[in-house]
């Protein structure tokens, strides 16, 4: 992993993604294909959809169909082993570092509940409230209470109790899960945390030992109430790639604790209404869509701030067309417009001019709103005991079947 990083060219040295950092120099566009490469994961392609489609006979996910998870590593050995009967867990996260979330923190929980659909496989969530109280500037205890808020925006996207179990490190790091924190702790030296990571001398001694808290629940045996006695379960973990240096750190580890290496499907980022630059940001309202909009926030965010690829007049509109390639309402439409006929009728109007920004932008508003709409009903409905009962430290007894 040392090597990885000496060898980097100035080129990719520009673009900067870690867990804590995405930016790009110049045009500010995250080139996924370069980072592919130089983190080392591989593509997902089409044959995985297929593949996907055969074994869990239901139509893949809007976010596998559109390549909004596009890379991945190991997820083959995940699909040999399930073909074989074998089965997986599912683990993801979420650090709660805002009390709202917007369009882009709901990606990988929408496509997780797929995942357990279409797999029926149980499934871990880590709520790292630990992590956002040394990196943001909250309270243990502000940090713990944006876990339980955040906590109901995450059942609200439909997960099932039967096979979930969400946990905040707060409550839940101690026994096997920190035995395990301790084993992963002293396979890494500071020097290649340094070299992964990029702390620096200044950084709080917080930051350094926070890795083996998210690394840890890639491992069955943290788990004694779900998994004991199934040491050899494999790890599925769907995450956006801005995670992807944890995981290449546990990888590494993994082996030498006689343990698996987790599995993972990444996705891209959702772009800021602004356009393409990297990740959303959660400090600018402006910038996102949040779960807790209104309609005419909704549609004036849109028509305000969204970042069009549309000529600057009609005339011009209609002999050129629309640039695709930079255009928001047509980004925001490829990850929430179910209907693939409809995505690609717009795509040929919209991008030789025959439709107008005013109307993409308007079919837009509505998606959106219908999306935002069905996710606060949901929410609503998510009382404290329910966020207790998923919460709660208890065996699943059914979670495979
Ligand atoms: N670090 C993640 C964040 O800040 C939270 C997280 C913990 C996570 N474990 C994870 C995300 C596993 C994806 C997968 O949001």
């Amino acid at each position: 992993m040392e090597k990885e990083k000496e060898t980097k060219t100035l080129e990719e040295e520009q673009q900067v993604v870690n867990p804590w950092e995405v930016s790009a120099k110049g045009t500010g566009k995250i080139d996924y294909d370069k980072l592919i490469d130089q983190f080392g994961c591989q593509r997902l392609d089409q044959s995985f959809v297929d593949r996907v489609f055969r074994l869990t006979s239901r139509s893949p996910h809007i976010f596998l169909r559109r390549n909004v998870f596009f890379a991945h590593r190991d997820f083959n050995e995940i699909l040999d082993a399930y073909e074989r009967g074998e089965k997986f867990y599912l683990y993801t996260g979420r650090g709660p570092s805002s009390e709202a979330l917007h369009l882009g923190h709901l990606i990988p929980f929408m496509f997780t509940k797929y995942l357990q659909e279409a797999f029926k496989v149980p499934l871990v969530i880590q709520l790292t409230d630990d992590e956002k109280c040394m990196w943001k500037d909250l309270t243990v205890e502000e940090s713990k209470r944006l876990a339980r808020e955040n906590a109901k925006d995450i059942i609200a996207c439909g997960f099932d109790i039967s096979r979930t179990f969400i946990f905040s490190d707060f409550d839940y790091v101690g026994g096997a899960f920190y035995e395990n924190m301790v084993r992963v702790a002293k396979c890494v030296t500071y020097n290649k945390a340094v070299g992964i990571f990029g702390f620096k001398g200044e950084d709080h001694i917080g930051k350094i030992s926070f890795p083996p808290i998210q690394a840890v629940p890639s491992f069955p045996s943290s788990f004694p109430h779900l998994f004991s006695g199934i040491d050899k379960l494999r790890c599925l973990i769907p995450c956006a790639i801005d995670q992807d240096p944890y995981f290449r750190m546990t990888r590494d580890v993994a082996p030498r604790l006689g343990y698996n290496k987790p599995a993972l499907i990444e996705s891209i980022f959702f772009p800021a209404l602004q356009g393409e630059k990297g990740k959303m940001c959660a400090g600018d309202p402006s910038s996102a869509i949040y779960v807790t909009d209104s309609q005419k926030d909704i549609k004036d965010k849109v028509n305000k701030y969204a970042f069009s690829g549309g000529q600057d007049s009609v005339e011009n509109h209609r002999k050129y067309g629309a640039n695709l390639e930079v255009d928001i309402p047509f980004k925001y439409l490829s990850f929430f417009l179910e209907d693939d006929e409809e995505l690609e009728h717009i795509r040929k109007e919209y991008g030789s001019g025959r439709m107008l920004t005013g109307e993409i932008k308007k079919r837009l508003i509505d998606v959106l709103t219908e999306l935002v709409e069905r996710h606060r009903t949901a929410r609503a409905a998510v009382t404290d005991e329910m966020v207790d009962a998923f919460m709660a430290v208890r065996p699943l007894p059914n979670m495979f079947n």
